[in-house]
């Protein structure tokens, strides 16, 4: 769907055809939040939200670009930045600067994208975007890459070049999501495995955007560093903070809002290695993992709000359904309710009433199944030789 947007707006704006389509997945994480950057494990899903690219190379000029949810403007930019300009081609640009420093030169290119995937609200727009725009553009050069790969260059253009100091989470959920499958991923060591989970899940916008680079999710980013040099202090060969015990974060020297971050980090890390366990041993998700995940984001992590609490606590309490938490950085955006699929759509109404006449503020939520990550839609690259 949003690939024949993509492709459509392409040749409305660019009066030609893309070579090379590209979509790739948001994703909603189970469990397994803010333990990314510290060598943690996580459990997304990819949902059935997308965003598509749609890429022409062009040998000279500048480079072009036109999205659905920029009014459908078209952008110019140049392929060659080395710094963000602080334009959403940024997005854009800095996988050109990724492929480039790989040794693949873009001279310029055009640029049309369609997506779904509601911005700012915690479910992976950027990864999403540019885990896409990595494959189409390395497609349209016919150096096609892996979804692992485009990973790993979103990953370095978002840190690189957006200059949010991210973990890995979202650019691997996006590109190596599987229906039917959570992606269980070792953030130490990359290491992956596919989980299956067949559930539904009920996501529910707060009604409150948030990008990462204007939130405190550096601040937490360099707590979690603070606690990391405390604990060498009484374990001096420690490698990453998610390897660390509860014990040792208490008896460790940092300050007391370090150890509160480092104890999140401990219980949740307990908690992902939970969840995995149960559900390879066909038990199911344990719902319940999803309340005290909240709990430890509100209480240790500090990255909640009163809309999210609100929602969540409330989501929990209703018939049919077995945990909520926010999902994401937090500060806004999403939360996420497991239950029974029966039970999920009058939860939704519920919700959206009860959180409208509290706020004022309009509900948005989407129903999502674990869904496919990187897929190349459309290519004319080869057809033309
Ligand atoms: C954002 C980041 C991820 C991860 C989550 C919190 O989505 O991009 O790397 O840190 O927040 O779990």
């Amino acid at each position: 769907m949003v690939s024949a947007d993509a492709a459509l707006l392409f040749r409305r704006s660019f009066g030609d055809d893309p070579d090379v389509v590209a979509s790739s997945a948001g994703r909603a994480n189970l469990i397994g939040e803010h333990v990314d950057y510290v060598g943690g494990p996580v459990l997304p899903i990819a949902i059935d939200t997308r965003t598509a690219v749609a890429v022409r190379l062009r040998t000279s000029g500048e480079s072009r670009a036109v999205s659905l949810q920029d009014a459908g403007l078209v952008r110019t930019f140049d392929t060659s930045l080395r710094a963000r300009t602080g334009a959403w081609t940024d997005y854009i640009a800095g996988i050109t600067r990724a492929l480039e420093v790989n040794g693949v030169e873009i001279a310029a290119i055009d640029v049309a994208v369609a997506s779904d995937v509601p911005v700012g609200s915690g479910l992976s727009s950027s990864a999403a975007l540019m885990v896409a725009a990595a494959s189409a553009i390395s497609h349209a050069t016919e150096q096609p890459t892996q979804p692992l790969v485009c990973a790993g260059l979103a990953l370095r253009a978002e840190r690189e070049f957006v200059g949010v100091p991210c973990g890995m989470m979202d650019q691997w959920a996006s590109a190596l999501g599987r229906e039917g499958h959570a992606l269980h991923l070792e953030c130490a060591t990359g290491a992956t495995q596919q989980v299956p989970f067949s559930d539904a899940v009920l996501i529910v916008h707060s009604g409150v955007e948030r990008n990462l680079g204007d939130s405190p999710y550096s601040a937490r980013v360099s707590d979690c560093a603070e606690a990391l040099l405390g604990l060498r202090q009484v374990v001096p060969h420690i490698d990453f903070l998610a390897q660390a015990s509860e014990a040792q974060v208490r008896s460790a020297p940092m300050s007391e809002r370090a150890r509160k971050r480092a104890l999140h980090v401990v219980g949740e890390t307990a908690r992902v290695r939970e969840a995995v366990a149960a559900m390879l041993a066909g038990k199911g998700f344990p719902g319940e993992l999803l309340t005290a995940t909240h709990a430890s984001l509100r209480d240790l992590f500090e990255c909640s709000t009163p809309d999210l609490d609100w929602l969540a606590e409330t989501a929990a309490a209703m018939d049919g359904v077995r945990g909520a938490r926010l999902t994401g950085a937090g500060w806004g955006g999403c939360v996420m309710v497991l239950g029974d699929a029966a039970a999920l759509p009058g939860v939704a109404t519920r919700l959206a009433r009860d959180y409208g006449r509290r706020t004022g503020r309009v509900v948005r939520s989407w129903i999502s199944k674990a869904s496919g990550g990187l897929a190349l839609d459309l290519t004319h690259v080869g057809n033309r030789h």
